[in-house]
């Protein structure tokens, strides 16, 4: 196998010719974080938290999409790297439900873990104007809250590449991007299988198993739209 030699934040490493900067990376065991990447399903290059510097090159790169060359060297760690990957995760939260605490991927959230990583404070300094959306709880199993997506479109790849149905998309274009079914149908009346898939590769938590809680929640806020079915021993009246 053909192999190139490059040198990642000065260590001298062979790596296989045709992979990416993140592959190399990998390969040596230093890390690089990522949002949108999932390998072979979605690379994408959307969410530029995996940038880094290469010698040479005008500006920073996105590693998961930039293939290695001979000789190349790059640095995955520079203050101006690190300031690059804050400000991507500050402009993120700018338009995010950031009830971080009653989130169900409180705890498991992979933006939530990159902000600590990086001490990325809820300042709110880039907040204008929000994206508000109605929650979507029309599937048997599942729920959808766009609130909390940040548009990495994993769980469109996976749905469409993996999955083979393909019943949610990216619709509209710059800010008022967002993942949708065709026709903005909700997830229950797609032809969505329930598989799951999406909510195991979503980043946050806008996609997530349904409970009865939810139910409750969604009947709660829109009765007239909701009927609770009940799914868990009804809670006892004290
Ligand atoms: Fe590389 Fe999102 S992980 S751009």
């Amino acid at each position: 196998m053909e192999t190139f030699n490059i040198k990642i934040n000065g260590m001298p490493i062979q790596a296989p010719k045709g992979s990416t900067i993140l592959e190399a990376a990998k390969l040596a065991s230093i890390d690089i974080p990522t949002l949108c990447y999932l390998k072979e399903i979605n690379e994408i290059g959307a969410c530029r938290i995996c940038v880094v510097e290469v010698k040479g090159a005008k500006s920073l790169v996105a590693s998961c999409m930039y293939p290695i060359a001979e000789g190349m060297e790059i640095w995955t760690n520079t203050p101006k790297v690190l300031e690059s990957r804050k400000k991507t995760l500050e402009l993120i939260l700018s338009d995010h439900d950031r009830r971080c605490l009653s989130c169900v991927r409180s705890g498991s959230c992979e933006l939530q873990k990159l902000c600590n990583d990086l001490k990325v404070e809820d300042e709110g300094q880039y907040d204008g104007s929000r994206n508000t959306y109605d929650i979507d709880y029309s599937a048997a199993h599942m729920y959808r809250d766009n609130n909390k997506c940040i548009l990495c479109r994993r769980c469109s790849a996976i749905c469409e590449n993996i999955q083979g149905i393909g019943v949610i998309g990216a619709n509209e274009r710059g800010f008022n991007t967002v993942i949708a079914s065709a026709f903005d149908m909700g997830l229950g009346e797609t032809s969505c299988v329930s598989c799951g898939q999406c909510i195991a590769v979503c980043p946050t938590g806008a996609l997530a198993e349904k409970d009865y809680t939810d139910e409750v929640f969604a009947a709660l806020a829109d009765p007239d739209k909701y009927v609770v079915v009940q799914t868990a021993p009804a809670v006892r009246a004290a």
